[in-house]
């Protein structure tokens, strides 16, 4: 039987997921983060195991315990910055068939990194210089070969000025990839809970389709972007 009948779509084929929140240290004690546990990241992963892929985690300050849950068969690299994030991104490209940009990328980072921890000074306030990140996902589309599947996130709440199916759309074509999962982070949903509430969009040239849309527990919603990703595949 193909892979297909025995639901194991993927057998033969390596994913690469990356998961969490970057860190970007301002002293030695102390650093910019965000509230991703890496929880939807690491179901993907499992999801993505369970359908016959060869899979490679990359985690992004995942704590323990989500790491313990993963199939024994997933790879696990563990990350803090964005620049390590993409270094480990960029190395593992090659290698696979599929990446999911799963993670939550810090935008910025600290112009300069205090080698000591800082100090206060009186009763004065404090200023940081931020710089920009290079876009991890950006860099991967410019660079894949052809054939590799590209799946990027937005977690979006949206604004009076742009509701966040719109601002999805507006991002998949932007960012260049081929699936884009949509997150509605609104009113702190998603972060560190179980479950989870998406839409999965495709882009073709410069036209953008919904696939699917799945709400439920991390892994429901998982095993549904699985298929949905293997669906465009096949195609
Ligand atoms: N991403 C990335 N590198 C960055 C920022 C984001 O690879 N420096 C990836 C994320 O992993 C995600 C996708 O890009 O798959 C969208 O992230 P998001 O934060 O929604 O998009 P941005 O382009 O950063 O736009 P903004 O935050 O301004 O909405
Ligand atoms: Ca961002």
């Amino acid at each position: 039987a193909s892979g297909e009948e025995s639901g194991t779509p993927l057998a033969g084929r390596s994913v690469l997921v990356t998961a969490g929140g970057t860190r970007e240290p301002l002293d030695p004690v102390r650093f910019l983060g965000n509230r991703s546990s890496g929880k939807q990241g690491a179901a993907l992963a499992a999801a993505a195991a369970r359908s016959g892929a060869r899979v490679r985690l990359i985690a992004a300050n995942v704590a323990a315990e989500v790491i313990a849950e993963l199939p024994g068969t997933v790879t696990v690299e563990h990350v803090e910055t964005t620049a390590e994030l993409q270094a480990a991104a960029e190395a593992a490209q090659p290698d696979s068939d599929v990446v999911i940009m799963c993670a939550a990328v810090s935008d910025y980072r600290p112009a300069e990194v205090a080698a000591h921890k800082m100090k206060k000074e009186g009763d004065a306030g404090l200023r940081l210089e931020l710089v920009q990140n290079p876009d991890i996902l950006a860099g991967l589309v410019r660079t894949r070969a052809p054939g590799q599947l590209i799946v990027g996130f937005a977690a979006e709440t949206g604004s009076p000025d742009a509701g966040i199916e719109q601002l999805a759309r507006a991002k998949l074509l932007r960012k260049g990839c081929d699936l884009l999962v949509l997150n509605d982070v609104s009113a702190g949903q998603a972060f560190g809970t179980e479950s989870n509430s998406v839409i999965l969009y495709a882009r073709s040239g410069d036209t953008v389709t919904e696939v699917a849309r799945a709400s439920g527990t991390k892994a429901e919603v998982s095993q549904k972007v699985i298929s949905g990703l293997v669906s465009v595949l096949d195609r």
